[in-house]
């Protein structure tokens, strides 16, 4: 009996050793990081891990996530802001190795949109949407419209911009590029991209 407690002592022991799978984020983004559009909880499976650590740490301090953000964005910095920092780099090092969901392309019906995710996001996010880490610019391919929307919206009014924070500043600056009806067309173009790595040779 003492042997089995032992036992189970060790697999419960060894289970808080893996405590690092990180089961709480999974309550809402899911058990591979796919994301739950019920809870507003956006995919983070398979993005850059630079970018992730970049979001929880402005969820920690609140840069993003404050008391002028929305409703899901307090509710993810509520999630974070007793973690340390190496529990930080430890969440963003392990969904960032998580695969990214796969996605089926859908036809790209809106040509001008087309045209101008190309231009004005593809060099950044990647033609696919797939980001570039060489930029620092995250995958975008496989989030809801509604997230993408809510997330321009807070570039543009200047909750999600970090002082400082030269990426969030980027983003500022290209949001202010494009109209609203335009932006609302690209973001619909954006879920037609099924995030894979473009090919040169292609
Ligand atoms: C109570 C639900 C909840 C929990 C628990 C939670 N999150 Fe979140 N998370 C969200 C929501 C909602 C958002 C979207 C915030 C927004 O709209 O700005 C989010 C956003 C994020 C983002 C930003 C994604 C992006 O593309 O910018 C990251 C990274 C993230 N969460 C990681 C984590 C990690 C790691 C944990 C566990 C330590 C965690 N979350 C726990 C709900 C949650
Ligand atoms: C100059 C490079 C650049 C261009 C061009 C650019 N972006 Fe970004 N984008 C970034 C970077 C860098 C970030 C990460 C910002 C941060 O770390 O806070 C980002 C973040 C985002 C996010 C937030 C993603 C998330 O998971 O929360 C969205 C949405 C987005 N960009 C959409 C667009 C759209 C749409 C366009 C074209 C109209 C565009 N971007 C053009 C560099 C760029």
């Amino acid at each position: 009996m003492k042997a089995l407690y032992i036992g189970l002592v060790m697999v419960l022991l060894s289970s808080a050793a893996d405590a690092n799978d990180f089961d709480s984020c999974k309550a809402c983004h899911g058990q591979s990081g796919e994301g739950n559009s019920a809870l507003s909880a956006p995919a983070i499976a398979g993005n850059l891990s630079p970018y992730l650590l970049r979001q929880l740490q402005a969820f920690k301090t609140q840069t993003r996530g404050g008391s002028d953000d929305t409703a899901s964005a307090q509710t993810m910095s509520a999630a974070v802001v007793t973690l340390s920092d190496e529990q930080l780099v430890a969440a963003a090092e392990y969904f960032s190795s998580l695969s990214a969901a796969e996605l089926s392309s859908t036809d790209a019906t809106d040509r001008q949109a087309s045209g101008y995710y190309q231009a004005l996001c593809g060099s950044c996010h990647g033609p696919n949407g797939e980001g570039n880490k060489h930029l620092s610019a995250p995958r975008i391919a496989g989030l809801s419209n509604v997230y993408l929307s809510q997330q321009i919206q807070s570039f543009k009014s200047g909750v999600r911009q970090q002082i400082n924070e030269p990426y969030a500043r980027q983003m500022q600056r290209m949001v202010n590029e494009v109209d609203d009806d335009m932006m609302e067309r690209i973001i619909r173009h954006i879920g037609t991209l099924n995030g894979e790595a473009y090919l040169e040779s292609h």
